[in-house]
């Protein structure tokens, strides 16, 4: 099945990352965003990227000489692809599906059903859950075969892996239709079974976990602890920054899932679950381990 529009469900940090690729990479793209507000924010921020990827010659958008009118036309031109709205029966005609609303599964399997209701029968629904159970979601349909998860990672125009995950009903041509799809919005895709957390997440949040429990212990200061990450581990970034970048209210939920499916060694520590109560979320609220 050859995809060339797909609909993109949330526009929050991740689904207007995934939407800039798609539209870079010339997919038509819809994406449904209840918040007004966020509608809003993610429609500038995601216009300013483009034209910011067009300018540094990341993105490549044909003609004219790198000006700042020309990518400014450039990114029009982009930007023209996707259409905003709050109205999921949009998706009517969609074939391809990427939720990527909060990490809550009350709230997955609720999109799932609406999408399973209005999507064509042979529409693929794909999540980007970071560690709910794909085979649950896919359960709130009547197209088990065809759900399947689409793990990107953040910040999505810069990160090249793609998760592309199987539910234990999801068939060997719907995960070839996901692959293929990744590799069109130039991605790397990495197929992989839908245990809690799949590899990275699963790998990743206890080193976050545990950085924060070395900082609520007192055994060292957030910029410390991830100095030592960084040079002591050859990390790019240190897990509290990370933390901060992906969202502390991400973490934790991610943490809850892994904790309820996977046992005691990824109980979220406390600290993290107080920030997240007092609105402190990292980058996305302009505080978390550091101010933004
Ligand atoms: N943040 C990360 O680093 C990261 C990385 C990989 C995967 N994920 C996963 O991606 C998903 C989204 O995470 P995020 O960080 O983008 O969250 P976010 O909170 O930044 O964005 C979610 C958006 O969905 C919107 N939304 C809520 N209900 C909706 C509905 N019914 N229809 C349409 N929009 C709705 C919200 O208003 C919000 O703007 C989660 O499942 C998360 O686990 C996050």
């Amino acid at each position: 099945m050859e995809i060339k529009r797909i609909a993109v469900i949330g526009a929050g940090t991740m689904g207007r990352g995934i939407a800039e690729v798609a539209a870079v990479a010339g997919l038509d793209v819809l994406i449904v965003e209840v918040s007004e507000s966020q509608r809003k924010l993610s429609q500038t921020q995601v216009r300013k990227s483009i034209e910011q990827g067009v300018r540094a010659g990341k993105i490549f958008a044909g003609g004219g000489s790198g000006t700042t009118a020309d990518a400014a036309a450039a990114a029009d031109v982009i930007s023209s692809r996707i259409i905003w709205t709050d109205d999921i029966d949009a998706a009517a005609m969609t074939k391809f599906v990427i939720e990527a609303v909060p990490e809550e599964e009350s709230l997955k399997l609720d999109v799932f059903s609406r999408l399973d209701g209005v999507c064509p029968p042979t529409a693929i629904l794909a999540s980007n859950t970071s560690s709910i159970s794909l085979t649950r979601l896919a359960s709130a349909t009547g197209r088990p075969d065809r759900v399947v998860g689409m793990h990107f990672f953040n910040p999505v125009p810069m990160m090249a892996p793609v998760e592309i995950v199987r539910a234990a009903t999801t068939s060997e041509d719907t995960v070839e239709t996901t692959r293929r799809l990744a590799e069109q919005m130039g991605k790397q895709a990495f197929v992989v079974q839908g245990r809690p957390g799949f590899v990275v997440n699963r790998v990743l949040m206890p080193l976050i976990n545990e950085a924060a429990i070395a900082l609520h212990e007192g055994v060292a200061d957030a910029v410390t602890i991830d100095g030592l990450m960084k040079l002591g581990c050859n990390h790019p970034m240190g897990p509290l920054r990370l933390a901060d970048l992906v969202g502390l209210d991400v973490c934790v939920s991610i943490l809850h899932v892994l904790h309820r499916e996977l046992g005691d060694k990824f109980c979220p520590c406390p600290l993290l679950i107080d920030m997240v109560q007092a609105g402190k979320l990292g980058r996305k609220s302009g505080e978390g381990f550091y101010k933004y």
